[in-house]
This record gives structure tokens, sequence and C-alpha cells, in this order.
């Protein structure tokens, strides 16, 4: 054998890492064997808990994989340079494994499988059994599970969303059993249980001697009393459900249909609340796509919380932006301002920007998440207003889910035309020829398209003639 070849197979020049770590998690089919049935989404989770705390995330990679065919001996996980391969692994093995191998670079033996003709011949009887499942399925006309799945997946948002609705994260506190929560939730017990038990199942909630507990992430993003929590916001998917419960109609009439109950107190709070987390991460990066050098005077149309007038006033000193909004979200805004430090350069004007004047002298012009509100023409007419605000050469910046020119994707685009379909009169996701015709249209020229990490990109034009 060609000593290029010996090297290779040693792992000696082609691994990167101390160790690499490839644990199957495939999900296949119901009653089909499979590595995530037995556990190995929590032997991942365990692993990269206790690669972290041993200090080894530069020495170790953990990759999670497809099947290794040798599903009914999982969890499989296979242990390069070596090519050591585990079987059975639980949780309660990890630290043994951690010590062991990735420590001590001794293989645990107990867990070792080095039969090669044994896993071959297994791996092939395995591949035998499941080719004949799925054909004995599609015979039978059996729903494919990912389908079913999808098509039940309301049923744990409904589950998360009802929590959030009731502040149960908040109200299990330090610990407390189904009759302490549902007394503090004003619910009954026997729904309160159930609700509960179905949080556990989420992995939401823990619950041991008849006590629940919040898990890490229920603690940190849904209680009280943590920096960073988002109830608020979340409320906002919380108060939409409703509207979406009407699409059967809404999608027969081409508009969205009334609904009786009025709208909770808190909707506004919780819809600018929602808009503002969204947006916390994605504000410097649209400064940073744009430019905030040599910006001047901005105008944020419906700006919402302000997060990214608020984002190019802290990168440009120097700039001022002005936010028009609805006047009942204005005091919302003013808050928000007032946190980041930035009410000098930024001043808020309650208006209707589809009826308003606009003013004059921008150099910038904000619509971010606004256009998908509004019907094409309001767009269009959106757009050459703008076009008279701004100074020649200023810039139009749009900011969207934005559809592909079939509009059957991206899929996030697609499902959020939906959204405005049953919520507002009559907004749209549109595509990307459709906002470069009306930027054209508008008089805006070198007009395209600045992809952005995350499912909206910006179109932005320059004010031409
Ligand atoms: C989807 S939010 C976007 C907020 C903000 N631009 C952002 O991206 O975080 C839409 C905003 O437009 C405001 N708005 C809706 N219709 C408006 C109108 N006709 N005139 C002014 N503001 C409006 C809403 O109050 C809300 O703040
Ligand atoms: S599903 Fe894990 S080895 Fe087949």
């Amino acid at each position: 054998m060609p000593t290029e070849y010996n090297d290779l197979r040693l792992g000696a020049i082609m691994e990167p890492f101390r160790f690499h770590l490839f644990l199957c998690t495939q999900q296949k089919p119901e009653g089909v064997a499979c590595c995530p049935v037995s556990g190995s989404i929590e032997v991942c989770e365990a692993l990269q808990r206790e690669i972290e705390a041993r200090g080894l995330t530069h020495e170790v990679q953990l990759t999670t994989c497809g099947c290794m065919g040798l599903c009914d001996e999982g969890p499989v996980m296979v242990v390069y340079p070596e090519g050591v391969w585990y079987r059975r692994v639980r949780p309660a093995d990890v630290n043994e494994i951690v010590d062991r191998h990735l420590l001590g670079s001794k293989p645990l033996e107990r867990l070792m499988w080095s039969d090669a003709a044994a896993m071959k011949a297994l791996s092939i009887d395995h591949g035998e059994k499941y080719r004949a499942a799925m054909a004995a399925r599609d015979c039978a006309g059996t729903l494919p599970d990912s389908l079913h799945q999808t098509i039940r997946s309301f049923m744990p948002s409904r589950v998360i969303l009802t929590a959030l609705e009731l502040d149960v994260f908040t109200t299990v506190g330090e610990g407390a059993n189904a009759e302490e929560i549902a007394g503090r939730i004003d619910a009954s017990t026997r729904g309160a249980e159930m609700l509960l038990n179905a949080l556990v199942s989420l992995g939401l909630l823990t619950k041991s001697g008849g006590a629940y507990r919040n898990s890490q992430n229920a603690a940190r993003f849904f209680a009280k009393g943590s920096k960073d929590n988002q109830r608020e916001g979340l409320m906002h998917t919380a108060n939409i459900w409703h509207r979406w419960s009407t699409l059967t109609d809404a999608v027969r009439r081409g508009a969205r249909v009334p609904i009786d109950s009025a709208r909770p107190p808190d909707w506004t709070r919780n819809f600018i609340a929602g808009m503002q987390h969204n947006a916390k991460d994605r504000a410097p990066l649209v400064v940073k796509a744009l430019g905030a050098e040599g910006v001047r005077r901005i105008l944020d149309l419906g700006g919402g919380s302000g997060i990214y007038s608020i984002a190019f006033a802290k990168a440009n000193g120097e700039a001022r932006a002005e936010i028009l909004d609805l006047p009942e979200v204005l005091p919302l805004t003013a808050g928000y301002v007032r946190n980041a430090g930035v009410e000098a350069q930024i001043a808020l004007r309650a208006g209707d920007m589809l009826g308003d004047d606009l003013g004059s002298g921008y150099d910038l012009i904000l619509l971010n998440a606004i256009c998908h509100m509004f019907s094409s023409e309001q767009n269009q007419e959106l757009f050459r207003r703008a076009r008279q605000a701004l100074v020649l050469g200023g810039r139009l910046a749009v900011q969207d889910f934005i559809l592909n020119p079939d509009k059957t994707g991206p899929q996030q685009a697609a499902l959020f035309s939906l959204n405005m379909l049953v919520g507002t009169e009559a907004g749209a996701s549109y595509s990307e020829p459709e906002y470069v015709a009306w930027m054209q249209a508008a008089g805006f020229a070198d007009v395209r398209r600045i992809a952005l990490p995350g499912p909206s990109d910006l179109i932005v034009g320059r004010a031409a003639k």
C-alpha cells in the first residue's frame, strides 16, 4: 500500500481536530429503529455540555450525522482519528468517554464495537428491513412522518403560546406543584397539570416528585426578572394566532376577515417589543450595509421602536433622524430612544405615512418592515412621495421579506404573505422585480439588492431625477 494512503488511513494529515466525534441523530419513520429514539439527542446535549465544561471545545469537534447503518445498536458514535465505534451510548456514559478517550486517549472498551464482520452483516440486514418497511408503508398509502409532523406542528406552538399567555414560567418560579401553579394562574388543576406535563415533554419544564421547574431556556427567555426575558415580544405571536385562525375564510374572500374580539390591551406594546427584538441583531448590519458616513438627515417611516434610527445615531454622531409613526406608538418609541441615550439626535413625529406630507431634504429614507403592510398601489405612491422628500442622490432603503420572482419562496416570505392576508387590509410579501420596478418608476436609479443574514434583505435606490 502506498505510504500516502497509509497516512490518510491513520488520519495523520487529514484530521484538523485532536478528536472528531460523529454522532448519529438520523430520525427515521415511526416503528423503525433509529438513534434519536434510543436517546442520541440527549447524548449529544450531554457531550456538548461536557466538552465545554472540560475546556475541550478547541480540541474536540462534535458533528451530528446521518444513519451509519447500525440502527438497532444505537445511539452510534464514531471517534476519529482512530475510527473507534461506540454503540448504545447513554448520557450517563458521556463522562467516562470524555475522561478515558478524549482526555486519557484510551477508548472506553465496554462500549466499543470492533467486530467489523458483524457490523457489516447488521448494516446489510438493517438496510433490507428498512427498505421493506418503507415499501410496506408506501403500499399501505401511509402519510410520510415529516408531512404528518408539519400538519400537527401547531400543537407544540399552541402549548407554548398558552403558557406565555398565562405567564406559567414566571409563576413556576423556583418550583411548584400543579395545584399551586393552577391557583396562581387562575386555572383548573386538571387543565394546568396537562399543560405543565406537555411543557415537560417539550423540554421547557422539568418535573421531579410532583414539582415543576423551569428549564434553563424557559427561565432565561420567558420568566419575569431575567434580563433576556422575551415574553412581551413573543406575546405578539400569541396575539396573531387569533387572526391565523381566520385563514380559511380570508383565502375565500381574498381579504382579512373582521373578528369580534377587541385587541388585547397590550397589543401595541407586544407588537413593538416583538419588532424590536427581531431587529436587535439586524439593525447594526443594516447600518453597516448602507453606511452611516455622510448621512445627515434620516426619515424613518414607521420606525416603531426606533431601533434603526438609534443604530444610525450611534454610528454617526452627526446624523439626525426623524421617526414618523402612529400616535399610539410614539410613547413607546420615546422610551426606547431614551434608554439608548440618543434623544438629542432623534425627533418623533406622529402621523400617517400614507397621507401626511413627508417633508423634504432627507438624504436617507428607511422603510424597514413597512412595505408588506401595504398594497402594491400604496407602495408605489409611497415610493413616489419618498423620492420627493429626498435630496438628489439621497437613498431609499427598503428592508423586507423578498419573494422569488415566481413568489413560491423563500418559505418564510411566502408564509409571511399569508400573515398579511389575515392581518392587514391589503398587505403582502413582494418580489425583487416588483420592488425594482416600483423604485425605477418613482425616479430611483442604481437600484440594487443587498443580502443580509436572516430572512429579510435590503433593496436600495438612489434619487435620480
Ligand atoms: C412592522 S412595524 C416596523 C417597525 C420598524 N420599522 C422596525 O423594523 O422595527 C410597522 C410600523 O409601522 C407603523 N405604521 C403602520 N402604519 C402606519 C402609517 N400609516 N403611518 C405611520 N406609521 C405606520 C406601525 O405603528 C409600526 O411601528
Ligand atoms: S439511525 Fe443511527 S445508525 Fe442508523
